[in-house]
């Protein structure tokens, strides 16, 4: 398969209008990876670009994932088998749905075969004895993990930087699994600094997954992992918890699409910019400073309340 198939232009770069940094002299843009493609997009292109590839050379001719019921990811897979023409298994947490959700509906109008599987057995993933029935039923297939992050994910959101032609200090994203962060850290080669902000409660666990991510890389690669001190987890901003919302997040929501005209989700841009809004405000940035925030996407999993602009 060319590269060419995978091939997108670089994602635009544009200021974000905030009085807050405004008012500190800091210069903050967003890299507006939201932009890639309407339906993988964000990190979740990043993440595949490379799995599909390799997928594809390795001659297989069906992707399985995991996710939840409003997953991103498993939302990206499913567009994504439809476009480069694989099959699609989705595993799905939980059996509970009286009504598949907007997200598994769509993975299903792309063809997806979805299984539910209980909370039990799909913390067991791979170790299940329902996957032995998968691999029985199914005859082989390229496995994709939970939110997409592997060392060819690594690799494909070390392009991010990459494609980054302004001068910057800091580069920031949200965090779930930790590949995209990863990438950012590997694609900066130790020079500015990378801000992660976690969208669960607890983030600090993450440091380990994202050096187990990293070190998958390098191995990868070939490379020794060098020590790298350019990264930083700011574990304040998860708002509740994954997936929870509080009034002050709604509110930020509100005011940043309103000045910024374009839109944000709920679930991890918007708590990484209202996170940064409030490191600027703490002083945490110095004047003449530039961050740079990607948008990550997730926009299939905006809570329909919030208004469109
Ligand atoms: C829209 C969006 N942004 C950010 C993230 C966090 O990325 P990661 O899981 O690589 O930390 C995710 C989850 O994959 C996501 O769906």
């Amino acid at each position: 398969m060319s590269e060419d198939l995978f091939y997108k232009p670089p994602t635009p770069i544009q200021p974000i209008h905030s009085s807050v940094a405004e008012k500190a002299g800091v210069q903050w843009v967003i890299k507006r990876d939201d932009r890639i493609d309407p339906q993988i997009s964000g990190n979740k292109w990043r993440k595949l670009k490379y799995n599909l590839q390799c997928a594809k050379e390795q001659g297989y001719k069906t992707l399985l994932t995991f996710g939840g019921a409003y997953s991103n990811h498993l939302y990206a897979v499913a567009a994504a088998g439809s476009l480069f023409g694989f099959e699609t298994i989705g595993i799905i947490r939980g059996q509970e749905f009286a009504q598949l959700s907007p997200t598994l509906q769509f993975a299903q109008s792309c063809h997806m075969q979805l299984e539910l599987w209980p909370r039990e057995e799909y913390r067991l993933k791979e170790k299940s004895e329902l996957f032995k029935q998968i691999q029985e039923h199914y005859d082989s297939f390229y496995m994709i993990p939970e939110g997409g992050s592997n060392a060819l994910a690594v690799k494909g959101c070390t392009e991010i930087i990459e494609e980054i032609d302004i001068p910057f200090n800091y580069v920031s994203c949200a965090c779930g699994t930790g590949g995209t962060i990863a990438g950012l850290i590997a694609g900066l080669h130790d020079k500015n600094i990378c801000l992660g902000i976690p969208v669960l409660k607890g983030g600090d666990f993450l440091k380990s997954d994202i050096q187990e991510l990293l070190s998958q890389y390098y191995l990868q690669e070939g490379k020794t992992i060098p020590p790298f001190r350019n990264w930083q987890l700011e574990t304040n901003y998860h708002f509740g918890g994954y997936a929870k919302t509080t009034p002050e997040l709604i509110s930020f929501i509100h005011r940043f699409e309103q000045e910024n005209n374009f839109l944000i989700d709920q679930v991890y841009t918007a708590k990484m910019l209202a996170g940064i809004e409030d490191l600027i405000l703490q002083g945490r940035f110095k004047r003449g400073d530039t961050i740079i925030s990607i948008h990550t996407g997730g926009l299939q999993g905006r809570l329909p309340q919030l208004s469109n602009m």
